[in-house]
C-alpha cells in the first residue's frame, strides 16, 4: 500500500532505474525511515554562491509583468530605439556570414567601431584586437573583469549604493568587498540633488589598504543618477595610484547626464588608464537592452586577462547583434556635435522626462533626489505614511514591502533601493525607492494618474 502510494506520487520512481541516491530516498520512504525526503549531498550549491539566491531583478520583474500594472521598476526602456539601429539588425539577418561565429574577443568591424569612437575621450590610440574586449552585456564585463583580476582574499572597494551584481560576483571570486556609502548634506529646504551625495575623502582613503585590489566605480551613477564631478574622480585616482590598486569604472550610463553636468572618464586621468578598464553597454547606449552587448576598454595587460575568462565561459558574442551595433555606431560616430545623434538626443528626450517625473513626485508632497544622469529618480517613500500592516513578510525592509503594496494595490511598480545595498547599510536606504523614467509619455501618463489620485484619496 505505502509503496503503490509512494509509486504513484514519484511516477518514475522504480528502484532499479533511478541513480544510487535517489534509491536511497526511495528505499528509505518505503521502510518509513524518514517522512521527508533526503536530499543527497551532492544537490548542495557550490560554496562560491551560497547565500546568492535572492535577486532584485527577479523577484519585481516577476510582480510587474501583471499587463494591468505600470512598470517604472527594472531599467527598460519602452521607447522605441532608433529605426536605423533596428534597421542595421534586420539587414544583417539576410547576410549568411553573420549568422555564424565570429572572433571570440569582439566582431572585427564592431572592435574598430568603439576604439574609432573612445580615441576621441582617450586621447591616445584604442588598439581595437587588444584594448577591447566585446562581453555579454555590461554584465559579462563586470564578470570578466572581477573573475580575471580578483583573487581569493583581495579586498575590493565597493561605493554603497552600488548596482546589485557587484557584491555577489566579488563574492564569487572569493573576495570581500569593503563598503563605503554616499553619505548626503543637510537638505536645508532646497532641491534634494544626486550631486549632494558624496564620499567623505577621508573615509574613503581609511578604505584602501595594501590588500585592497580594486575599486568599482559607477558613474553617472545607477541609482541615484550621481555623476562624479572631475574632482571627486582625482580624490578616487590618486588613492588608486597610491596603493597600487585597479578600478572597474562601470559607465554603462556615460552619455546621458543632463544640462550643467559632465561626463569624465577616470581612466583619462594622469596615472589611470594602465589600472582602469572602462564598461559600456549597447543596451544603455541605443535603448536595446534586450541585446546585451557591453564590452570592456582598457590597456592589453589587463585585457587579456578578461579574454581568458571569456574564451573559457561564452566564447563569443553573437554576430548579428555585434554587425548591427558597428553599422549603428557608425552612423553616430560621423555625426558626434550634430543634435540628431543618438549620444545627444536622447539625454536631450530624457532631461523633460526627469523634470517630469520630478514635478509629479513633488506634487504629492514627495522630495525626490534630482538626477542628474541615468534614467532613474529616487524618492523618501515613507513621507506617504503608508499602511503597510497587511504585508505579509515582516522581516523584510520597509521599501521591499512599499514596492509589493504599490504593485498589488496602486498597480504601480518600482525599485526597492535597499536592493542595491549590502546588509548594513539597508536600513539607512530603505525609505527611499527607485523609479525608471526612460518611458513613453503614455506610460509616465498613467504612472502620473494613479500617483495623483492616490494623494487625492489620502489628503
Ligand atoms: C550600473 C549598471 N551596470 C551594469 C548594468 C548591466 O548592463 P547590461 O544590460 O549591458 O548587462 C546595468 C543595467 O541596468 C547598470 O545599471
Amino acid at each position: 500500500m505505502a509503496l503503490s502510494m509512494f509509486l504513484a506520487r514519484g511516477r518514475l520512481c522504480t528502484l532499479s532505474s533511478r541513480p544510487k541516491f535517489l534509491k536511497t530516498i526511495c528505499a528509505s520512504k518505503i521502510l518509513g525511515h524518514s517522512t521527508s525526503a533526503k536530499m543527497s549531498l551532492k544537490f548542495k550549491n557550490a560554496k562560491r554562491i551560497e547565500g546568492l539566491d535572492s535577486n532584485v531583478w527577479i523577484e519585481f520583474t516577476k510582480l510587474a509583468a501583471d499587463p494591468s500594472v505600470v512598470n517604472l521598476g527594472q531599467g527598460l526602456p519602452d521607447i522605441s530605439p532608433p529605426v536605423y539601429v533596428k534597421e542595421e539588425l534586420s539587414k544583417i539577418a539576410a547576410i549568411d556570414s553573420l549568422n555564424q561565429y565570429t572572433r571570440g574577443f569582439g566582431h572585427p568591424s564592431l572592435v574598430k567601431a568603439l576604439s574609432c569612437l573612445y580615441e576621441k575621450f582617450y586621447q591616445n590610440q584604442i588598439n581595437p584586437n587588444k584594448e577591447i574586449l566585446v562581453t555579454v552585456g555590461a554584465y559579462g564585463s563586470l564578470f570578466n573583469a572581477i573573475q580575471g583580476l580578483i583573487d581569493e582574499g583581495d579586498e575590493v572597494i565597493v561605493i554603497v549604493p552600488f548596482y546589485d551584481c557587484y557584491e555577489p560576483m566579488v563574492r564569487m571570486a572569493g573576495a570581500i568587498p569593503i563598503f563605503i556609502p554616499l553619505r548626503s548634506k543637510p537638505l536645508d529646504g532646497k532641491k534634494w540633488s544626486s550631486s549632494d551625495w558624496t564620499l567623505d575623502p577621508q573615509e574613503l582613503a581609511s578604505k584602501f589598504n595594501s590588500k585592497t585590489k580594486a575599486i568599482i566605480l559607477n558613474t553617472p551613477h545607477n541609482p541615484l543618477g550621481k555623476v562624479y564631478t572631475k574632482e571627486e574622480l582625482q580624490v578616487i585616482a590618486d588613492l588608486c595610484i597610491k596603493y597600487d590598486t585597479l578600478c572597474i569604472s562601470d559607465e554603462v550610463y556615460e552619455w546621458l547626464v543632463y544640462t550643467g553636468n559632465k561626463h569624465f572618464k577616470i581612466a583619462t586621468f594622469p596615472g589611470m588608464w594602465e589600472r582602469t578598464i572602462t564598461i559600456g553597454s549597447a543596451g544603455k547606449t541605443f535603448s536595446v537592452t534586450g541585446w546585451k552587448l557591453g564590452w570592456s576598454i582598457g590597456p592589453k595587460h589587463l585585457i587579456k586577462h578578461l579574454q581568458t575568462v571569456q574564451q573559457n565561459t561564452v566564447y563569443t558574442c553573437a554576430t548579428p547583434l555585434q554587425e548591427a551595433l558597428a553599422q549603428a555606431l557608425w552612423i553616430d560616430i560621423k555625426r558626434m556635435d550634430d543634435p540628431e545623434c543618438y549620444f545627444n538626443s536622447l539625454p536631450k528626450e530624457l532631461e523633460v522626462k526627469r523634470n517630469r517625473m520630478v514635478h509629479l513626485l513633488e506634487s504629492v508632497g514627495l522630495k525626490p533626489i534630482v538626477p542628474d544622469g541615468g534614467y532613474f529618480i529616487i524618492a523618501d517613500v515613507s513621507l506617504l505614511d503608508t499602511d503597510l500592516s497587511d504585508m505579509k513578510n515582516s522581516n523584510e525592509p520597509y521599501d521591499y514591502k512599499f514596492v509589493k503594496w504599490m504593485t498589488k494595490n496602486k498597480k504601480l511598480s518600482a525599485i526597492p533601493v535597499s536592493a542595491f545595498c549590502n546588509a548594513e547599510t539597508k536600513l539607512q536606504f530603505e525609505k527611499f525607492v527607485r523609479f525608471c523614467f526612460i518611458k513613453k509619455d503614455s506610460t509616465l501618463d498613467a504612472a502620473e494618474e494613479i500617483i495623483k489620485a492616490w494623494s487625492r484619496q489620502k489628503f
